[in-house]
């Protein structure tokens, strides 16, 4: 088993990754583009987006003793899911272009906040300054 740095450097790497190929999808479905339907658009996103849960759950398992981790870990599971239920409206779903941007815009916003909890260690994120 790899050691925790490398699992954290894995973690990074795909939320990068993850982040990166939503924006190039999101900017291929506001163009029409086909390739939205090709193969690498369908496969590496559920690729990237195991491999990102995979390694979360990896550091939980092995991490620990971190003080109040639990709570930004729930933020960003709720985050997560978040992002993967506007992601799909945003690509997919929408039914009409405005729902469709509005959704991925959102999914965006979800994101920030996911990396903010994670990197401020509040289940806040960035709107802790906003909630007092
Ligand atoms: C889109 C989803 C996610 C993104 C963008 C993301 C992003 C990040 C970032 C930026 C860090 C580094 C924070 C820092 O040390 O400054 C991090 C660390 C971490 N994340 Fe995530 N994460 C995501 C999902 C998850 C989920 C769902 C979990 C748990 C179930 C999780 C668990 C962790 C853990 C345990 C760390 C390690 C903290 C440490 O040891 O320093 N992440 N994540």
């Amino acid at each position: 088993m790899p050691d925790y740095a490398t699992i954290r450097a894995l973690h990074l790497t795909c939320a990068a990754l993850s982040i990166g190929g939503f924006v190039l999808r999101f900017g291929l479905m506001l163009r029409g583009s086909p390739l939205l339907a090709g193969r690498a658009a369908r496969v590496l996103p559920h690729v990237i987006d195991t491999l990102l849960l995979a390694s979360a759950l990896v550091m939980v398992w092995k991490g620990g003793g971190m003080p109040g981790r639990d709570a930004w870990l729930n933020a960003k599971i709720a985050g997560l899911l978040l992002y993967i239920v506007l992601g799909t409206v945003a690509l997919k779903r929408g039914r009409t272009q405005t729902q469709r941007v509005v959704a991925g815009l959102l999914a965006i916003l979800v994101f920030a906040f996911i990396v903010s909890a994670a990197v401020l260690r509040s289940p806040l994120g960035f709107l802790a300054p906003v909630a007092g």
